[in-house]
């Protein structure tokens, strides 16, 4: 069954508390922080402030946090973040000149690793850390922005990752999936191999409530 990371990204930062409250409320597990530099990415969002804030309210529910951290350098933040409560932080290799040791400092300070790839970053480049990490994310759009059109070529990347981490017995690293996620391509990635999906706009929109859009995609991927 696929675990539904429901991304704030874009939730109605007016009432962000209640927005997560309501998604917890449906059993949610985990919530994804997009955190991004307006340097590595073209857009700006949220720092460790937001995660503070947020911590009491997942905790309460038994879930987590995660970030996913869009910014350069992410080793400079890495501490504040786990120290404002995120429990897996997931850096982007392309940010990350000394990837094993930016994933051993994230382990040294108490949270899980989490390492992610651009679209176009080839596989390789994450080939030498995949036992160092907890998960890996795989974006399935440029990241920077939500509501963007999910990369139908990301597929055979998924089912390549899985089966490069099978190879390896890595069966407790989970892949993760990121961007133009929805009701229309969900049942793809899990075919493909994901076990959690973010979903941002697929959640918090205007079209229906948190609780009727995690409903759709429950059913969408086939439970
Ligand atoms: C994109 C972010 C995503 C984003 C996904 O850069 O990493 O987490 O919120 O948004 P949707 O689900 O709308 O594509
Ligand atoms: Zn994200």
């Amino acid at each position: 069954m696929i675990e539904i990371a429901p991304s704030i990204l874009s939730a109605d930062f007016a009432c962000l508390g209640q927005q997560v409250s309501e998604a917890l409320a449906c059993g949610v597990k985990r919530i994804h922080v997009d955190v991004m530099d307006g340097h590595f990415v073209p857009n700006i969002s949220m720092g460790p402030h937001v995660v503070k804030c947020l911590k009491p309210v997942v905790a309460t529910a038994g879930a987590m946090l995660e970030t996913h951290l869009m910014i350069e350098q992410p080793e400079r933040y890495l501490a504040e973040f786990i120290n404002a409560g995120a429990e897996l932080v997931t850096v982007h290799v392309e940010t990350c000149p000394h990837l094993h040791r930016t994933l051993q400092q994230i382990r040294e300070l108490g949270a899980k690793a989490g390492v992610t790839l651009n679209p176009a970053t080839p596989l390789v480049d994450i080939e030498a850390v995949l036992e160092n990490v907890d998960l890996v994310l795989v974006m399935t759009v440029n990241p920077g922005f939500g509501g963007q059109k999910f990369i139908t070529s990301m597929l055979d990347k998924i089912r390549a990752l899985r089966a490069m981490l099978d190879a390896r017995a890595l069966q407790r690293v989970p892949i993760e999936v990121d961007g133009g996620i929805h009701t229309g391509t969900l049942a793809a990635v899990v075919q493909a191999g994901a076990a959690i999906a973010v979903v941002g706009s697929g959640v918090f929109n205007s079209r229906g409530s948190v609780k009727a859009n995690l409903d759709a995609l429950g059913k969408a991927a086939g439970g």
